[in-house]
């Protein structure tokens, strides 16, 4: 028997768990409902996500890590050992655990998380940084002294950095990616057509007919609620009309996009053009996303097969560049063993 090596890559909107030889064992929504009158956590995942804004009032669906935080530790905590305890269930000898966190968190949250893997029946814990993971998981080769950019746009972050060497040479994090974008949805169908959607019809309207950069139009059929008499309604939804709103948003991550290229030396700049872009993180599937970054940075750019996968990949495969990545390793946690 072999001792099994788990990459997991803690999304704020999605988790993923790697297994070696295995692949993508387990991906499911970031979420856990709560009961606030027992304090029990009733259900975590995709169960918990089918919950979101269907929930009384003592019920709720909650996303412990949004905007790269984590605002509720014993949520979080929860969340994990039930993902860690799906994959591992009765295995004799204990895995070794190679984490990703989404980069707002603080070391005090970090060691947190770190924790939990290892009271989830980890042998051994390592945090790893995302970009770092993401490019493992885009199969560039970082042993080299060669500038790569990766941008990764998640649910509560876009993460930018320029990785040489098995190091971060410069990056930049805002709060700016997929959940952003829905809330525009949310906020222009309220605004221009007096009608309230959920959280999930607007994620849905985003990958149907969002585009920040398109050619064709395209329509879709938005049902939430009329705020005039309070009724049920569905209306028809343009991708045309969602296209400036998103566009504003997105051109904030072109912003960032074009701060890190500055502050970048200039030998890697030209690495950067050479290589492109890779976009990674299920934000960049918004449509145009690449297209719009090419045409306003003037370097090619690139959505990395499997984008939303990435990181868990390059989470786990990490193990393999364990001698020479230690640079992007945040912490291995030493303490407990
Ligand atoms: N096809 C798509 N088009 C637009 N946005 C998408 C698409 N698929 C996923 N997303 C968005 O990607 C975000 C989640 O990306 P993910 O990389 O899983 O985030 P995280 O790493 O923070 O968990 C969500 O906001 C989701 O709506
Ligand atoms: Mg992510």
């Amino acid at each position: 028997m072999t001792a099994m090596d788990i990459g997991i890559d803690l999304g704020t909107a999605t988790v993923l768990i790697y297994v070696k030889d295995k692949g993508i064992v387990l991906e499911e929504p970031s979420v856990v409902a709560v009961n606030h009158r027992s304090e029990k956590i009733l259900s975590v995942g995709s169960e918990a996500y089918n919950m979101v804004g269907k929930t009384p009032a003592y019920i709720s669906a909650v996303r412990p890590l949004k905007e790269g935080i984590v605002c509720d530790y014993r949520v979080t905590e929860a969340m994990i050992q039930h993902f860690i305890r799906k994959v591992c269930d009765d295995k004799l000898i204990k895995p070794r655990i190679a984490l990703c966190v989404p980069s707002g968190i603080t070391d005090v949250e970090s060691n947190a998380v770190m924790d939990v893997a290892v009271a989830a029946g980890a042998r051994k814990v390592f945090l790893i940084e995302e970009p770092v993971a993401a490019a493992i998981g885009a199969g560039i080769d970082l042993s080299k002294a060669n500038g790569n950019m990766i941008v990764d746009i998640g649910g509560g972050t876009t993460d930018i950095a320029v990785l040489s060497l098995n190091g971060i040479v410069n990056k930049k994090s805002i709060k700016i990616a997929g959940d952003v974008f829905s809330e525009t949805i949310i906020r222009y169908i309220r605004s221009s057509f007096g009608v309230l959607i959920g959280e999930r019809m607007a994620d849905q309207l985003k990958r149907e007919i969002g585009s920040v950069s398109y050619e064709e139009d395209k329509t879709a059929v938005a049902k939430g609620r009329n705020l005039e008499n309070g009724l049920p309604c569905a209306i028809e939804v343009k991708r045309s009309m969602l296209y400036e709103p998103l566009r504003k948003e997105a051109m904030q991550i072109v912003s960032a996009v074009r701060e890190v290229i500055e502050k970048t030396p200039p030998e890697l700049v030209g690495d950067l053009s050479e290589n492109g872009i890779v976009l990674t993180g299920g934000g960049s599937l918004l449509d145009g996303m690449d297209r719009l970054l090419s045409a306003e940075t003037k370097i090619s750019t690139r959505v990395a097969e499997n984008p939303v996968q990435c990181v868990a990949i390059g989470t786990g495969r990490s193990f393999d560049y364990m001698d020479t990545l230690m640079d992007g390793f945040l912490t291995p946690s030493m303490k407990k063993f």
